[in-house]
């Protein structure tokens, strides 16, 4: 069986990766998941500068889901090339360095600075992050928004691009088609919904800072939906995310579009949620007599 895709010019053995933000770097799932064996990691949210996130707290319980606003605490660029980078660089993996700033030059920062690391597949563009020169509105809020940060960053790097859009808008498609447009090699969907939760006996929001994304299986049915529309849009690879805890939940991606996959908030609850998606893949890839994953991409739209 083949489960070998290539999204945007990154070459994974499989199509099971992690959403950026809930497999730290790496090194602290190493314990529970042999990394060889994922299609990619992708590490959490990298800025210029060290940045402490948001003050707590910043985690909220949801039904089936949770909500965070932890702000991109990370410790830098740089920290991540020298301490981070080198660990994963160990492993037979492809790693995607997810990028965010607060201004369109930020990213082209990142992205140069980024390109001479050793040790980068590809980069993961987040631009769900707000745009401090626009009034903290979000870049992947608007298109022509969205597709000026891929273009600039597309003259900065010669790495695969993937432009992780963010769900709260209200065409994901028009957004998809403005980043594919601008260069980007590929997209990634669904980042986290906004969200809030009231301490009914404080009277407060839970979160110190109000809102938060939501993320978990309460958001799956909206991330396959606009998986859906956006592979109907553009022409480059999808990666699927957004509730995936099992190989079935993964599957609805593939079918609707999506050439790979992530795992994100589930790896919270089961350290080896990855694994046992991959696992769940094969295993219904035999069953099914389906000799090569790419047979599988976007099949449902063939039968409605
Ligand atoms: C605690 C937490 C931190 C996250 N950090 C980032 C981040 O740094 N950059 C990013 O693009 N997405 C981030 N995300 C979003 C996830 O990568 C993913 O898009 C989202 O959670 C939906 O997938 P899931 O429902 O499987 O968790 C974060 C999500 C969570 C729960």
């Amino acid at each position: 069986m083949n489960f070998a895709v290539n999204i945007g010019g990154i070459r994974m053995k499989n199509p099971v990766t992690t959403a950026s933000g809930t497999f730290g770097y790496g090194r602290e799932y190493a314990g529970f998941v042999d990394l060889n064996r994922l299609g990619a990691v992708v590490i959490k949210g990298v800025t210029l500068l060290p940045r402490p996130g948001n003050p707590t707290p910043r985690i909220a319980e949801t039904p089936a889901g949770m909500l965070n606003s932890i702000g991109l605490e990370n410790p830098g660029v740089e920290a991540v090339i020298e301490k981070h980078l080198p660990y994963l660089a160990r492993f037979d993996v492809p790693v995607i360095v997810n990028i965010a700033g607060d201004t369109v030059d930020d990213y082209v920062k990142l992205a140069s600075r980024l390109d001479k690391a050793p040790g980068v597949a590809g980069l993961e563009v987040n631009i769900s992050c707000p745009n401090v020169k626009k009034g903290g509105l979000a870049f992947g809020s608007d298109p022509d928004t969205a597709a000026g940060v891929i273009r600039e960053v597309r003259a900065a790097t010669r790495l695969p691009l993937i432009a992780k859009l963010s769900p709260n808008v209200t065409d994901i498609s028009a957004v998809a088609e403005s980043v594919a447009g601008a260069g980007a090699d590929a997209v990634s969907l669904i980042n986290t919904l906004l969200g809030m939760v009231i301490d009914v006996n404080t009277g407060r929001p839970a979160l110190a800072s109000v809102m938060g994304g939501l993320s978990g299986p309460a958001v799956r049915p909206v991330a396959v939906r606009m998986v859906w529309q956006v592979y109907r849009a553009v022409n480059i690879p999808i990666i699927g995310m957004g509730g995936i805890t099992c190989a079935e939940d993964a599957l609805q991606f593939i079918m609707a579009g999506a050439s790979a996959v992530a795992v994100g908030m589930a790896s919270f609850v089961n350290p080896r949620a990855t694994m046992e998606v991959l696992e769940g893949i094969e295993a219904y890839m035999r069953d099914n007599n389906v000799g090569d994953i790419k047979e599988l991409i976007g099949i449902a739209h063939e039968r409605s």
